[in-house]
């Protein structure tokens, strides 16, 4: 379970709690009508699969349950390019704008560009006959380890034209991490860019991976190289090829590169995400299941309408870019925002600046990215003409009442519905969310299933919690964009979501539910952690740790942080009579860095003589959280030697590290 104090306060919040009435003015126009709600699971999906997609071959049966796997839309045919890019073209939106790319620079560079769906498949075309003429075809695998430029979502797409499967690995990962992963999934070619911009500065992307492909076996035959900056790269002859060499004679014809008709069960990609133990799982996610379930929820959840201009601020590295700025938008031919940089450069006005230039009306971000607009000041925003807005969507992390409400007011003018959605790689579109115009809103509340979501809370028997009571946070039925198992691992797919109860899946967070039925998100209950919204295991920073030549022993914990949600504490026993000096720490904490990618790196490395163990010699993980965050330690009576954790407790409040 959680720990308690969480608990508490959210039970004190879910009483005292605002409640927003959904608004008469946009209840009128919204997407969502209450009768929503009424449709059984099967009904409600087979008619949205039939609406939002367009098949090849229709499907024959909407659903085939054999716990824990599920098969949707059997029989049909469909590709997820064609439904994302070709159809709209043909139906004549070739000239509407898929994305507005703003770059690192901001939305006044001149580098700005428009790109239409017109655009996006001429793009996505001739890549394809690239990756083709590499040898890539249907069931091929590709790894993509791009940033946040177009060209990720033509390697997307290019991929699934062919019916060729891709893992894309988050650009901010090191280049080890990137290799382990295409590694895993036999990738044989590598999708990648010379150099990232980051902020005003380069950072090297290409000589990333190719460190990691020189430490890491892997099957990778040929790395394309995108040139964004143009800077000067290593390239291995017979291996790597520019992006721009491989498509320059490539044909634009999309006859030339028909899309590949896949099964609704044919897997479209993997996303590898961190568990409990050290070794990334591979979430596999099929076609059509997957596709239904991000277009739909992107249609309500946000309530899209043709003309909106819509903005997803995540990276297309995790899920959230994947279903909500590729997948999701094109599947539904909206016109979104693609911004390479981050929120405070080239100033702190620039999301305020991008919302205004291109009259962005729904926007969906993380209570992290909330959190440091709060510490910069409300003048930001409000300096700015943002009235085009009408929805704001948060995902990643629970958000705190108070950046709900500041969002609200000083982003959404005090009247934009906030819709808090809460999911995970697994689930591959969004679970529990309000839907704008009909909910009542609670800020910190990710409020109700989403149609056609069956999901519950369960104590630790498996008894479901009623009203008012707390515990583990479960889907009691199948939705169509869950994933269909870890890849090559039916045993840690079994164990990890489906061994804690015999009929429902667990989803590893803690929850709530108020007297209105209203669910309260907690965060993770097991050794996963969350900051600034980025999944990490906190094994997988101790496997990095252990791995330098001067660490003994390594256990990592996430201990709160009012502007990243959680932040990593490392507890480390070093070798022989090595010294814990500032030095050292500095170095382990970069040695994380470069084994996993800066997200990993653990604020805090404090050294500590001993672990907290029990007589049978298993770290006692409760006590390392309690440890790092200062709080009592409840009963230490099983540790093999108490007076381990009051060196560590003074260790933390001497705040070595
Ligand atoms: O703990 C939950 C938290 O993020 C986890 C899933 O992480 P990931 O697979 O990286 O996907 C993140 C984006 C969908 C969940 O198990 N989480 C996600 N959204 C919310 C959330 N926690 C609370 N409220 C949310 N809205």
């Amino acid at each position: 379970m959680a720990d308690d104090d969480t608990s508490t306060t959210i039970d004190t919040l879910a009483k005292d709690t605002k409640r927003y009435e959904a608004d008469g003015e946009f209840t009128r126009q919204a997407n969502a009508q209450p009768d929503i709600y009424d449709a059984s699971l099967e009904d409600f999906w087979d008619a949205q699969a039939k609406q939002r997609l367009d098949w090849f071959t229709p499907y024959e049966q909407v659903l085939e349950w054999e716990q824990p796997y599920a098969k949707w839309f059997l029989g049909g045919k469909l590709n997820a390019a064609h439904n994302c890019v070709d159809r709209w073209v043909e139906h004549g939106q070739g000239d509407k704008v898929a994305y507005h790319f703003v770059p690192d620079s901001g939305p006044d560079d001149p580098a700005c560009r428009d790109i239409t769906y017109a655009d996006l498949q001429r793009d996505v075309v001739k890549f394809a006959n690239g990756l083709k003429s590499l040898g890539v075809g249907k069931g091929t695998p590709v790894g993509i380890y791009l940033q946040m430029v177009p060209e990720i979502a033509v390697a997307m797409l290019a991929c699934a034209r062919l019916g060729a499967p891709h893992t894309v690995i988050f650009g901010g990962y090191s280049g080890t991490a990137a290799a382990e992963r295409v590694g895993d999934m036999g990738c044989t070619v590598l999708v990648t860019q010379d150099e990232a911009m980051r902020a005003g500065k380069t950072v090297e992307q290409k000589a990333n991976a190719d460190e990691g492909l020189s430490s890491v076996r892997t099957k990778i035959e040929h790395v394309v190289v995108l040139q964004r900056t143009g800077g000067d790269v290593a390239m291995q002859d017979g291996r790597d090829v520019f992006w721009q060499d491989l498509v320059a004679d490539q044909s634009e014809d999309p006859e030339s590169c028909p899309c590949e008709p896949m099964d609704s069960e044919d897997l479209l990609f993997l996303l590898y995400t961190s568990g409990t133990t050290g070794k990334p799982k591979g979430v596999v996610h099929t076609t059509a299941g997957y596709l239904a379930g991000v277009a739909t929820t992107h249609h309500y959840v946000f309530d899209l309408k043709p003309d909106s201009v819509y903005w997803c601020a995540a990276d297309v590295g995790w899920i959230t870019g994947h279903s909500y700025i590729v997948y999701g938008p094109l599947a539904n031919g909206a016109t979104s925002v693609l911004f390479e940089g981050t929120p405070g450069h080239p100033d702190k006005d620039v999301w305020w600046s991008i919302i205004e230039k291109y009259g962005v009306d729904i926007l969906y971000t993380s209570p992290t990215a909330i959190r440091s607009h709060m510490k910069w000041g409300p003048e930001h925003a409000e300096s700015h003409d943002l009235s085009s807005l009408r929805v704001l969507g948060s995902v990643g992390e629970p958000i705190n009442p108070e950046a709900w409400e500041w969002y609200r007011r000083h982003v959404g003018g005090g009247t934009c519905p906030v819709v808090d959605t809460w999911w995970q790689t697994e689930t591959g579109h969004i679970l529990i969310t309000p839907l704008p115009g009909i909910t009542p809103l609670k800020p910190g509340s990710a409020t109700k299933p989403f149609p056609g979501v069956d999901a519950a809370i369960y104590d630790d028997e498996g008894n479901t919690v009623g009203p008012g009571g707390g515990g583990n946070l479960v889907l009691r039925s199948p939705w169509p964009g869950m994933m269909r198992g870890l890849f090559n691992d039916d045993e840690r797919y079994r164990d990890s979501y489906w061994s804690k109860y015999s009929d429902a899946y667990f989803a590893g967070d803690g929850a709530r539910v108020d007297e209105d039925g209203d669910f309260w998100l907690l965060g993770r209950i097991d050794d996963v952690t969350n900051v600034s919204g980025h999944r990490i295991s906190t094994t997988e920073v101790e496997s990095a740790l252990v791995d330098h030549d001067s660490v003994a022993e390594a256990a990592a914990t996430g201990r709160k942080d009012p502007d990243t949600g959680h932040a990593i504490v490392a507890f480390v026993s070093l070798r022989g009579d090595r010294e814990g000096t500032d030095e050292l720490a500095a170095e382990l904490r970069e040695h994380v860095a470069k084994q996993i990618g800066k997200l990993a790196r653990p604020a805090e490395v404090i050294f500590t003589p001993d672990m907290p163990k029990t007589r049978s010699g298993k770290i006692m993980r409760r006590l390392l959280k309690n440890i790092a965050e200062g709080e009592p330690l409840g009963d230490t009576s099983t540790l093999l030697d108490p007076t381990v954790v009051e060196t560590m407790q003074e260790q933390v409040k001497a705040g070595k590290g």
